[in-house]
């Protein structure tokens, strides 16, 4: 039951299906070219899109606007250090800011850098500085259907296999992203945090933890995890940052707000790293966020102890992945959060890994939906150094359920249109690249069909859903 009212909401659009199928095209089949004038239900992202409190809202009106030594950077800072544990503090305008920054400061040519899963951002930024990535998780983390409640887990025996072989020189950090967010939003549990804490102890190494979704992470630890179930939200929180030497995040994901940061304990890390910060995103007061949103981070940092605010986003899931279940649709289990997300490599099986399966999922969905979600499949991984196609371990459409924005009804809606289409499924077809930009392809892509399926699909649509939208 939500512990919440509405009382700022939005408009919405639902557009005849025709104009989505126009929409599609001119977004190039990529669902981040399109409009939220086409859009029924946003579900690209829980990226700057968290609904925010009436108390960040109130918070953004007291904005101290300083060049340096903001009230409201000090308010901020008060926060990390509450919330997060963390003395040191140096913001940047967003997760991949800080991502560049370390990687400037720690990756270097022939750098290799242990992870549970990458997020795009960080292999992008580890691989521009010459640095090469390897993930180490077990088997059980890239079934899509498990029971495992800690799918994220970092696989403890082949990262000390892996330090022990290049040696410990070749990595600058072992990093651990909170939730993974690529495999389906899955956790790790601080038991495992803690072994892998012991091995970088053991050969004398740092942990960098990508706290961006360490809300949700820490509550499924009190969920999932015997030892924590009774513990505050905030003391996990506590506990698992204080196993990290560097603790990064984006704070339109960890605060409902918009902009990230860098925050340790150790003065060492934080003369390594503070110079950066001036230089590419602004005074270290700032950082390149606005001032009105370095309020609102404060107060959302403070709000991601609060249960009732970080549990709902995982609950509608759970119900949306548990009830797409029960129809047959085949979706990453257990939920975990960020979202929903829906196996392309089932729905789509007659589609082949080089045309996309999970993109055009995405395509397929919001042309019968008007929602849109994110293809996190192949199109979102990046060629290997020879310009070969690097194929995902997963091809997922990830239908993202951001904190306190949608209601039971729309999640609802989204159910019944995805078995609709699930019923449907072998009129949905593949898709090729028109347009494919050498970095981060999956942004600015542009697709095209490879027949004239889209016609087919909206052709049975209009059949069985007569003049409905
Ligand atoms: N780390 C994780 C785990 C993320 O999910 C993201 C962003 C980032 C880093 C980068 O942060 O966007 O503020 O620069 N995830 C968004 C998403 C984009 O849609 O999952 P950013």
């Amino acid at each position: 039951m939500e512990l919440h009212k509405t009382r700022i909401v939005q408009k919405l659009n639902l557009v005849p299906i025709e104009r989505r199928l126009e929409a599609l095209y001119e977004a190039g089949f990529n669902t981040f070219g399109l409009n939220t004038t086409d859009i029924f239900l946003d579900m690209l992202t829980d990226s700057g899109t968290n609904a925010m409190s009436d108390n960040q809202l109130a918070a953004m009106m007291r904005a101290d606007d300083a060049y340096a030594g903001s009230q409201s950077f000090t308010r901020l800072h008060q926060a990390v250090k509450d919330v997060l544990n963390a003395q040191y503090f140096l913001p940047a305008h967003q997760g991949r800011a800080a991502e560049n920054i370390l990687a400037c400061a720690y990756v270097r040519k022939g750098s290799l850098v242990p992870m549970n899963y990458h997020f795009t951002t960080a292999l992008a930024h580890i691989t521009e500085k010459g640095g090469q990535i390897v993930e180490l998780l077990y088997p059980e983390s890239y079934k899509i259907k498990s029971s495992h409640p800690f799918k994220g887990n970092m696989n403890l025996e082949a990262l000390e296999a892996y330090i022990q072989k290049h040696g410990k020189e070749k990595i600058p950090f072992i990093r651990m992203e909170a939730s993974t967010n690529l495999i389906g939003g899955q956790p790790f549990s601080i038991e495992n945090f803690r072994a892998v804490r012991a091995i970088a102890n053991k050969y004398d190494m740092r942990i960098v933890l990508d706290a961006s979704l360490l809300g949700e992470n820490a509550y499924l630890v009190k969920q999932r995890e015997e030892e924590f179930k009774d513990m505050p939200l905030a003391d996990i929180i506590k506990l698992m940052t204080g196993l990290a030497d560097i603790i990064y995040f984006s704070a339109r994901k960890l605060s409902s707000s918009r902009g990230g940061g860098i925050c340790t304990n150790s003065e060492a890390i934080y003369k390594e790293l503070e110079a950066l910060v001036p230089l590419y995103e602004g005074f270290l007061t700032y950082g390149g966020i606005s001032i009105r949103e370095i309020e609102a981070m404060a107060v959302g940092l403070y709000e991601t102890q609060d249960e009732t605010v970080i549990s709902q986003s995982p609950s509608f899931i759970a119900y949306f992945v548990n009830e797409a279940e029960k129809k047959g649709v085949s979706m990453v289990t257990p939920p975990g959060v960020l979202g929903a997300h829906v196996n392309a490599m089932e729905v789509c099986s007659h589609i082949p890994q080089t045309q996309y399966p999970a993109g055009a999922l995405a395509a397929a969905f919001f042309l019968i939906s008007g929602i849109r979600g994110m293809e996190r499949g192949s199109i979102s991984n990046q060629r290997d150094e020879n310009g070969n196609e690097t194929y995902a371990d997963m091809e997922l459409l990830r239908l993202a359920v951001p904190r306190r924005v949608f209601t039971l009804s729309q999640i609802m809606y989204a159910i019944d249109r995805l078995t609709w289409l699930k019923d449907n499924r072998e009129l949905i077809g593949g898709l090729k690249f028109v347009y494919e930009p050498p970095v981060l392809r999956f942004f600015m892509g542009r697709l095209a069909p490879v027949s004239d399926w889209p016609e087919k699909l909206m052709a049975k649509f209009r059949k069985d859903f007569g003049d409905s939208l």
